[in-house]
């Protein structure tokens, strides 16, 4: 196949990335069509970007001029975009979370099982970030000994004020689920989420800082600090801490200024320019494999485990008990 031709659903914030970056800068697929439930703006952004606007989203899985599928919808949609194309038997790319519910993202797995082949690959990107994966060789290569403790921060300086308490765990967090049992290797045992102080910079419906611990069944200990309304900078922090030594996510490599009597070490502003390039790694390799015929990276199974912990997690912080996850089995088909 020389180009995949791309139907994306959801034209918002990051669906417009996503044909930014594969119309414009990425190799072997284009955007050829996309819908959104606002159809007004969907129309709009397909005039922009050249694409053929289709009302229906699972109209759009289905159409013969549509190789693969992007979601990029509000995560409650996810699920019925992404039975649509794994029905129509195409590859599809969903962005995290895969569903807000694990019994939705179990009805996925049981559609893509009953296919008989993988077509889905959720959109955890940290796994494609040069850092993360650098921390990974070091952690499994043996020189440090074994992991102990992670300590991880996730600082976010501002959001809209539709963000609520939950979506500190379902929505930031979820990425920590994600990258930190890809870290290690390992699943997750228990799960507690508590409240620190709050900060003034809340919103009435938000209570940040958070702070969740996370137990992996060989008994690492994880904390994570969900410090949204941070103010002043958007701030990825993860050290793991080893028998032997202790490595970490580095600072980011920007300019070092030294101005009026100091040293500075500028941050970025938001996750957009943190990731930026994770995301085309990802994408690319989304493209890649989606030509290729297989699935590169996070499964339906990683969608899946990540909303039993966050559930798990969600329980914990409004019980404020800590919360046994319990045992998955893994089946066959995700080995
Ligand atoms: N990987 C990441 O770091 C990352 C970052 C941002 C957003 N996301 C995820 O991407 C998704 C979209 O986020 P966003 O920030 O672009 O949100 P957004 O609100 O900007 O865009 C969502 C779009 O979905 C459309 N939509 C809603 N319901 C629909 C339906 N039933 N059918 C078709 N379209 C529908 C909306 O009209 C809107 O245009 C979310 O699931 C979010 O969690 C992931």
């Amino acid at each position: 196949m020389d180009e995949l031709r791309i139907g994306l659903i959801g034209t918002g914030a990051i669906g417009r990335t996503h044909i930014e970056r594969i119309n414009g800068r990425l190799r072997g697929g284009r955007v050829v069509a996309c819908s959104d439930v606002n159809t007004a703006f969907g129309r709009e952004v397909a005039g922009r970007y050249g694409c053929e606007f289709f009302e229906d989203g699972e109209a759009l899985a289905a159409s013969d001029g549509v190789d693969a599928v992007i979601v990029t919808t509000v995560d409650e949609y996810h699920e019925k975009y992404v039975l649509a194309a794994i029905h129509a038997g195409k590859y599809v790319f969903c962005e995290k979370p895969l569903a807000p519910k694990p019994e939705a993202c179990r009805r996925i797995m049981e559609a893509e099982m009953a296919g008989g082949r993988k077509l889905l690959q959720v959109g955890f990107m940290r796994r494609y970030d040069a850092a993360y994966n650098q921390l990974k060789k070091a952690v499994h290569s043996g020189k440090y000994g074994l992991p102990l403790m992670v300590h991880c921060a996730h600082r976010v300086p501002s959001v809209p004020d539709y963000y609520d308490t939950p979506m500190a765990v379902e929505n930031s967090l979820i990425h920590e689920i994600d990258i930190l049992r890809w870290l290690l290797g390992e699943d997750y045992a228990e799960v507690q989420v508590v409240f620190a102080k709050k900060t003034r910079y809340s919103n009435e419906h938000l209570h940040s800082p958070q702070i969740m611990r996370l137990k992996t069944e060989s008994g690492i200990q994880i904390d994570v600090e969900a410090f949204i309304c941070c103010r002043y900078a958007y701030d990825i922090k993860c050290e793991v801490c080893c028998e032997d030594g202790i490595v970490s996510l580095p600072d980011p490599s920007l300019v070092v200024e030294r101005h009026a009597a100091s040293c500075a070490h500028p941050l970025y502003e938001d996750w957009t320019d943190r990731f930026e390039e994770a995301y085309n790694v990802e994408i690319q390799a989304w493209l890649d494999a989606s030509r290729e015929g297989r699935v590169d990276g996070p499964t339906a199974w990683d969608g899946y485990l990540g909303q039993v912990t966050a559930q798990a997690a969600s329980q914990s912080r409004d019980t404020q008990t800590t919360v046994t996850i319990p045992r998955q089995e893994k089946p066959a088909f995700y080995l």
